[in-house]
């Protein structure tokens, strides 16, 4: 195991292939922990984690909450709506409370891109992005490696077809780093009004047609309309959405027969994907994401707990 380069985890971009290995290959270990029903409670014993959510989230916050659990740390979960930063209080107060707290980690989501590297430089702790606005969502991309990983047993040379709001995306963004890093050709595929225009700069192949960019694809990993993140009418409605770029049977008939579904949850059935793909019994692999996502999250928090000074 070669040693992490940094103290957070605040972005995929710029990790080197063997950090992400490690990771993976760490997460996987996990994963089979938590399949045995087994914990490691002493791993991350007297340390804190803070859990500080600026944006919603199901899946992530209670992945990183199970995750600190299931390793020992005292885990708060620091609801914003009743917090005073509906006060007024800014960003950077409330990293001066979290450091009087003696936080060891810090998992924070932001509507703001850029917010967690901001915190990361006034706190004491490590700090996780659990997403910063239209950036990035590392552990999103470890999770969605680690199950492709699992179904496909490399990511090199695989090819992987991500479908829709690229532009709002930071699953995109993180998974584009993560899998480009590890030698997967990547394309992208959506209207041109949810493309990015620095995308061909990402080593990315874009398509605008569907059938076109999920052809002899071996994974098909569709995302969430966001509309919140949309100033205008970038999309002209949801049925019309839905014909040329949700996915359907038939539009997946044209990737490998054996290509798996992937989407990051939460999932608009009838928009971005149609109900019989995403409950499909075997080429639906969504269940399986959020289960790798609570084994790389502690893999996650292992890694930085180790640079942690041990008393402080
Ligand atoms: C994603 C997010 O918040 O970026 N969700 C998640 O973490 N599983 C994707 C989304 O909101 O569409």
């Amino acid at each position: 195991m070669v040693a992490f380069p940094a103290k957070h985890l605040l972005a995929i971009e710029g990790l080197e292939p063997p950090h992400i290995a490690d990771l993976l290959d760490l997460a996987e270990s996990y994963a089979l922990l938590n399949r045995s029903g087994k914990t490691q409670r002493d791993l991350l014993k007297g340390r804190t984690l803070i859990n500080l959510f600026f944006e919603d989230s199901t899946r992530t916050r209670t992945s990183f909450e199970l995750a600190g659990k299931r390793l020992g740390a005292d885990v708060i979960n620091m609801s914003v709506s009743t917090s005073s930063v509906n006060k007024g209080e800014t960003l950077l107060d409330t990293a001066s409370t979290l450091n009087a707290m003696q936080c060891d980690l810090l998992v924070i989501r932001h509507a703001q891109s850029g917010a967690p590297a901001l915190l990361s430089q006034k706190v004491d702790a490590a700090v996780i992005n659990a997403g910063d606005g239209t950036h990035e969502h590392p552990t999103q991309a470890l999770l969605d490696a680690l199950t492709i990983r699992r179904h496909k047993g490399r990511l090199e040379g695989l090819t992987v077809a991500i479908c829709g709001d690229i532009t709002h995306s930071r699953v995109a963004r993180s998974n584009i780093h993560l899998l480009t890093t590890m030698g997967s050709r990547v394309r992208i595929v959506g209207p041109p009004t949810l493309i990015p225009a620095d995308a061909a700069r990402l080593g990315v192949e874009v398509f605008h047609d569907m059938k076109a960019g999920l052809k002899d694809a071996d994974v098909v990993m569709m995302l969430r309309l966001q509309r919140e993140r949309m100033s205008g009418g970038l999309v002209p409605s949801a049925r019309e959405f839905f014909r040329f770029y949700g996915l359907d049977a038939e539009k997946l008939a044209v990737a490998k027969p054996d290509s798996i579904v992937m989407h990051p949850g939460p999932m608009n059935r009838g928009v971005e994907i149609d109900s019989a793909i995403a409950d499909h019994p075997t080429r639906s692999v969504i269940g399986e994401q959020v289960e790798m996502g609570v084994a790389c999250r502690m893999a996650v928090l292992d890694i930085l707990a180790r640079r942690l000074p041990r008393n402080r």
